[in-house]
């Protein structure tokens, strides 16, 4: 049985307003144009889109923390574009976020949460992607957890409150990635893996 994949993306930069500007994501949107790559890049392949997969997108600035999660069998109007997923980002942030998931558009719903609740309420096991990680995923049954840092990576603080509760660190190679290119990567292992019947812990 394919392994259910949530993907969750930190971002400690980008606009969390509603109001990321469309012309200027990397600059005036604080690099939105990372979070939109890499959500079209966790859920969309050339001609449709990963059922099996969530995208989230916890956004830790400014003050409150704040969640969005993008449910692949559900998703609406997701396009590869950058621009009308910026879009779709926005529309999903401006409604106000209640401590609870709440869908605000089609497929797509928010919450505040800070990154320890966020990752203690995950499909186990939680791995989180690092250059410095080990080169082989752990077993994997029905779902998994995995963390990725923005463009500047995992903050310090991030990194040591991850440590003790995730079940792996993995690298996917020695060539440092883009957030996007890293679940693209990671979707390859894991459809390469699937083919053949997973390794049950014992
Ligand atoms: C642009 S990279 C962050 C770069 C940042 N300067 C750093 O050193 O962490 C974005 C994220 O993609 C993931 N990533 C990039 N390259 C990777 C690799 N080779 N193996 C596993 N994860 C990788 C990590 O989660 C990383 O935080």
């Amino acid at each position: 049985m394919p392994v259910r994949r949530t993907l969750v993306l930190v971002a400690n930069h980008a606009d969390a307003s509603g109001n990321a500007p469309l012309d200027d994501l990397p600059g005036a949107g604080r690099r939105f144009d990372v979070v939109c790559r890499f959500v079209t890049a966790a859920l969309l392949t050339s001609h449709g889109v990963r059922t099996d997969t969530d995208a989230v997108v916890l956004f830790t600035s400014p003050d409150k923390a704040k969640a969005l999660r993008f449910r692949g069998g559900r998703v609406r109007s997701l396009s590869p574009d950058e621009r009308s997923t910026a879009g779709l980002l926005n529309r999903a942030l401006r409604p106000v976020a209640m401590p609870v998931w709440q869908e605000t558009v089609a497929g797509v719903e928010s919450r505040t949460v800070d990154l320890a609740t966020l990752v203690s309420e995950a499909p186990r096991p939680l791995v989180v992607l690092t250059e410095q990680g080990a080169p082989d995923l752990p077993p994997l049954t029905n779902g998994a957890t995995f963390v990725l840092g923005d463009h500047r990576g995992l903050a310090a603080g991030q990194e040591e409150l991850l440590d003790p509760m995730a079940d792996a660190s993995v690298s996917l190679g020695p060539v440092p990635l883009q957030a996007d290119q890293a679940a693209v990567v990671l979707h390859n292992r894991l459809d390469v893996r699937t083919e053949r019947p997973v390794a049950t812990p014992d």
